[in-house]
């Protein structure tokens, strides 16, 4: 038990040891002992007092030192502009973003052919064994455009795929697998530049190669994937299996025994059946890989069958699925929760196909639709497709929500012939920011007759849908445009490559890089209705806001 005075002594301690030194100071006995030890406490309180403000020095002196002495990690800048030039040279749709020098920044890969290379530490045509002009492929740094590599290829190139992963010694890297003219396979690693393999095709004079390369599943067990090549040979498309790590051809051609058209789609079902689908003649076709595999290997392969789609495919391997109102012009998959959907973008209607059933969710009809759709997010975290409907000074813009194909948003926004495609970035507030290009005649100025043959860029945010930001006007021929974030959630920039608009005539070819923000400033706000509560510097503050996200 405790006393009450003890009590109060936790209470009140120093009203306690007070009373305690009175107490002593009557007690003559233990004087000398508090007489040593009193100042013995307070020395020890100073004590304290400096260790405490010692301490306290200390921990400020690290802060100061981290934070203003020590330099950071350096973080390459990043120039908010760049471009690179070429003259006397033509180039390809293609253009790759990846972090090639490993700075944190996404660079650029793409092709351009030319007599001589730009700088003198690359090779020349002749070094590879190619006659001149040839192909070469050339990484510049999107920190600040700077030549990361560049080696020629090929005397001409038919198709490219990047970011192929290949085994390298226990570290995984990554390929680009070029297809060139005449036939042959390369393998060039997206890192040093250096051709990993490269073989003659046994291909056919008169073959065409259809795009895109596929894919398939390791099928020789080495853990790579390997490639699959669709040629059109004689009204008839061909399959070819090369291998993914050494480029060897994998057993025989393979006739799928049916016409068709580039763009291929190696589909899975849900039972995880491989299929290889393709427009075939205002049809749908789809082939199954396992039934070509067996015809190109004579062997058994890691391949299933569905046993619906074999009830659809009657047996054969390969054979009209679905047909079309009007030829159909793209495949594209939509990603489901229970696994990938099929968007169909024919001449005369867009459809929405089950991926396991191919039975329409869908149908957007009196859309004509030329160009590729591309995808992004109009109302938070719900995927929209972006369609163009018609071309020239008839086009029209479409989003429509993907789950149920209504109209999200529709603008008659006027192209001229050669108008790049559109592209999306997303944006922090699980949004996308939207990229067309085309001109308008809103203000009923008369483009024609000026003669500008100038291309504008014009964005939108689904926020302001009323408006349209117009950043930019390009006059020279737009090869490739895309929308990029060159690092992790910060600045959305775009990338042009201009050229020749045929391969005939060499001309100038240029890669530019612009940060969107920097054109924000300068823009011109296109009011799309009755000009809303908004002031065009309050829309333009609104769009220099825009946060940005990575995809995930
Ligand atoms: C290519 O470069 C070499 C030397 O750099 C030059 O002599 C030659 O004229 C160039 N050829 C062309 C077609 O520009
Ligand atoms: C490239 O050419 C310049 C002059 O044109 C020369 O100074 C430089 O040393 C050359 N670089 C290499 C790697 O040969
Ligand atoms: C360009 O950036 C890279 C890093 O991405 C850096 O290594 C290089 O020195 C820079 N070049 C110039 C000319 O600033
Ligand atoms: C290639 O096509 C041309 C015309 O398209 C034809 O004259 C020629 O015979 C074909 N060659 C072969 C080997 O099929
Ligand atoms: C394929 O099967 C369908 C029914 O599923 C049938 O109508 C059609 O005649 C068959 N075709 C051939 C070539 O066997
Ligand atoms: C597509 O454009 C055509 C002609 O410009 C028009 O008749 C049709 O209604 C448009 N389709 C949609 C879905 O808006
Ligand atoms: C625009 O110019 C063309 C040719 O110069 C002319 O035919 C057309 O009527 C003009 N349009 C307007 C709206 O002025
Ligand atoms: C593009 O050109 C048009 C007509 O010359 C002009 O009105 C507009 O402001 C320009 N836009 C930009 C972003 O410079």
């Amino acid at each position: 038990m405790m006393d009450s005075r003890d009590q109060e002594a936790e209470i009140h301690p120093l009203k306690n040891e007070d009373r305690k030194s009175q107490e002593n100071l009557g007690n003559q006995l233990k004087n000398e002992d508090n007489l040593k030890s009193m100042p013995l406490q307070s020395r020890l309180s100073r004590c304290r007092a400096v260790a405490f403000f010692l301490s306290l020095f200390i921990c400020l002196f690290v802060v100061f030192v981290i934070s203003f002495i020590i330099p950071c990690p350096d973080r390459p800048a990043s120039q908010r502009m760049w471009r690179v030039d070429y003259s006397a040279a033509v180039t390809y749709d293609f253009l790759a973003v990846e972090d090639i020098n490993r700075d944190r920044i996404r660079d650029v890969l793409f092709l351009y052919k030319h007599t001589n290379s730009s700088s003198n530490f690359s090779r020349s045509c002749a070094d590879e064994g190619l006659s001149s002009p040839c192909t070469f492929v050339a990484v510049v740094s999107g920190a600040n455009g700077s030549m990361l590599w560049e080696r020629p290829v090929a005397s001409d190139v038919a198709l490219v795929k990047c970011a192929v992963s290949q085994p390298r010694s226990s570290e995984v890297s990554s390929a680009c697998i070029l297809v060139g003219r005449p036939h042959s396979v390369i393998a060039v690693d997206l890192f040093s530049g250096k051709t990993l393999w490269t073989h003659p095709s046994s291909l056919g004079r008169n073959a065409s190669i259809l795009s895109p390369l596929l894919q398939l599943p390791d099928v020789d067990g080495d853990g790579t994937p390997d490639l699959l090549l669709l040629v059109r040979e004689e009204e008839e498309v061909n399959g070819y299996i090369y291998s993914g790590t050494t480029g060897h051809q994998i057993g025989h051609r393979g006739s799928l025994g049916i016409d068709g058209e580039s763009g291929f789609l190696l589909h899975v079902t849900r039972t995880g059946a491989h299929y290889i689908l393709f427009p075939c003649a205002s049809s749908l076709c789809g082939c199954s890989v396992k039934g070509l595999y067996e015809k190109v290997t004579r062997r058994d392969g890691p391949f299933k069958k569905d046993p619906l789609w074999e009830n659809m495919l009657n047996a054969t391997t390969c054979r009209r699925l679905v047909h079309s109102a009007g030829a159909v012009r793209h495949l594209v998959h939509i990603p489901g929760k229970a696994g990938a959907d099929v968007l169909l973008v024919g001449a005369e209607a867009c459809v929405l196909l089950d991926g396991q059933a191919l039975t329409p969710r869908w149908t957007l009809n009196r859309a004509q639709v030329l160009r590729k759709p591309i995808f992004g997010h109009y109302k938070p975290d719900a995927l929209a497709v972006v369609i163009e409907n018609g071309t020239g000074i008839h086009r029209q813009i479409l989003l429509l929500d993907l789950s149920s194909g209504a109209i999200l948003w529709s603008q008659a926004l006027p192209s001229l012939p050669g108008a790049p495609g559109s592209a999306s970035l997303p944006t922090a507030d699980h949004r996308s920011a939207f990229f067309f290009w085309g001109f308008h005649e809103l203000d009923s100025t008369n483009e024609t007759e000026t003669g500008a043959t100038w291309h504008s860029l014009y964005m939108l945010h689904p926020t302001l849908p009323n408006v349209l930001l117009e950043l930019a006007n390009i006059s020279a021929n737009i090869v490739t445009f895309e929308a990029v974030l060159f690092e992790p959630s910060r600045h959305a920039a775009y990338v042009l490559l201009t050229g020749p608009t045929t391969s005939d005539v060499p001309g100038l070819v240029s890669l530019i890089k612009h940060r969107v923000r920097d054109l924000v400033p300068s823009s011109r706000v296109v009011h799309l209705s009755e000009a809303g509560p908004d002031s065009d510097q309050a829309v333009r503050d609104r769009f220099s806001r825009l946060r940005y996200r990575s995809e995930a």
